[in-house]
């Protein structure tokens, strides 16, 4: 299954916005605070909305999914700027392999000025033509406590359309950093849920079965013996002391018969390239990518766009990719076309998408690539100040 398109209401910094069609890769561009990490969040929200309770430690659903730590509550959520209708809604358009059309539109407001809870205003799923819900219903009139529910996280109310609560509970969402696996035994403590920097990977490459793991590892070791300078192997081996488990590297310039490093001492950029492929070769569901480019030598990030879709077209079934970014190298691959860039521009009332104006249709017509036509007008216009700004 796949996104095919968001509409949002009051969502963060977006009053408004409509993604039109979207494709396979989806590439999220835009200054810095445009939105673009908001827009993840869409989709993250919608995650954990549809999580049955109990799958998280807290559980999931709609009230967990606003109240959660890191979200903080529906005043935080709403966009600043909503005016006299104060819902927040996020209505999504989707396509399954087999070509059903999908859609989910949720709605929600405060229940009232006493209580905390937030009230559904709307849910409406739709299958091909068929409307499979559509609330508030008769069910929400006999019993208005249900609003407090979404027909998507209630496994006992949701067969019709599972396949939807599960294509969104299973979305993935990839901000690696290299530290915090690095260092994970001194830094201990608290991994955020669902481990969005990537904290518990190692456990995820452990909980893998071994011949899927090891034709993966053996997939990416042949990619980094492309770009990682005498790179020779990738194992994963469980410490027969520790019983904890690590990635060693076997690199052939320090002794004639190499020498194996662990995580720790691998490079930041091995590190995410490895958390990348393995994040692109894993599941089908949903896969969510804040600025891959981070730590990568500029020749392996301009390689990125190619590398994306050439595993998502060995999958079994493709796994569509949102990736936030900010690299000139990464746009400049002349695959990307313009449709599948969605470029974010802040106005004074909420963050737009902004579309390409006929000047940039001819640009991209005469061969030109996103890039060079597109990233231009969303670098700050004043950035050639900022050392100037500092002087005294
Ligand atoms: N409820 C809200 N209403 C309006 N703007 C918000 C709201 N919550 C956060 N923002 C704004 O969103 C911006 C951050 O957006 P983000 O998605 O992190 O940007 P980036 O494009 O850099 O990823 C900040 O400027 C913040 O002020
Ligand atoms: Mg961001």
């Amino acid at each position: 299954m796949r996104i095919t398109r968001i509409q949002l209401k009051n969502w963060l910094n977006f009053q408004k916005l409509d993604t039109g069609a979207l494709g396979e890769r989806v590439f999220i561009i835009g200054p810095n605070a445009a939105g673009k990490s908001n827009l993840l969040e869409s989709l993250r929200f919608l995650r954990d909305v549809a999580l049955p309770a109990g799958k998280k430690p807290q559980g999931g659903g709609l009230q967990n999914a606003v109240t959660t730590d890191t979200r903080g509550g529906l005043s935080k959520l709403r966009c600043l700027n909503a005016k006299k209708d104060t819902e927040v809604r996020l209505q999504i358009d989707l396509t399954s392999d087999d070509g059903t059309k999908w859609t989910y539109d949720l709605g929600f407001k405060g229940e009232g000025q006493a209580n905390n809870r937030i009230k559904l205003s709307r849910e409406r799923i739709t299958k091909n033509s068929a409307v499979l819900c559509d609330r508030p219903d008769a069910r929400d009139k006999a019993d208005p406590e249900q609003l407090t529910q979404t027909r998507l996280e209630l496994t006992n109310a949701n067969a019709a359309f599972r396949e939807l609560s599960h294509f969104f509970s299973e979305t993935t969402y990839l901000h690696l950093v290299p530290q915090l696996l690095k260092y994970s035994s001194k830094i201990g403590g608290t991994v955020i849920e669902s481990d969005p920097f990537g904290q518990g990977f190692l456990q995820r490459i452990a909980a893998t079965n071994e011949k899927t793991r090891k034709a993966r590892l053996n997939r990416i070791q042949k990619a980094l013996d492309t770009v990682v300078p005498q790179f020779k192997e990738l194992d994963f081996r469980q410490d027969k002391v520790t019983g904890l488990y690590h990635l060693e590297a076997n690199f052939t310039h320090w002794r004639p018969t190499g020498a194996w490093q662990r995580e720790n001492q691998l490079s930041d950029g091995t590190l995410r390239l490895i958390g990348l492929l393995w994040s692109l070769m894993e599941g089908n569901s949903l896969l969510l990518l804040e600025e891959p480019e981070l730590s990568l030598n500029e020749e392996v990030v301009r390689q990125l766009p190619k590398v994306i879709h050439r595993i998502q077209t060995q999958n079994k079934t493709e796994r569509q990719v949102f990736i936030t970014t900010h690299s000139e190298a990464l746009l400049s691959d002349s695959s990307i076309p313009a449709e599948e860039v969605l470029r974010l521009s802040a106005t004074d009332t909420g963050t737009e998408i902004r579309p390409l104006d006929k000047q940039e249709k001819i640009m991209l017509k005469s061969g030109l690539s996103v890039a060079e036509v597109m990233l231009p007008s969303v670098n700050p216009a004043k950035a050639n100040q900022l050392s100037l700004a500092l002087s005294s």
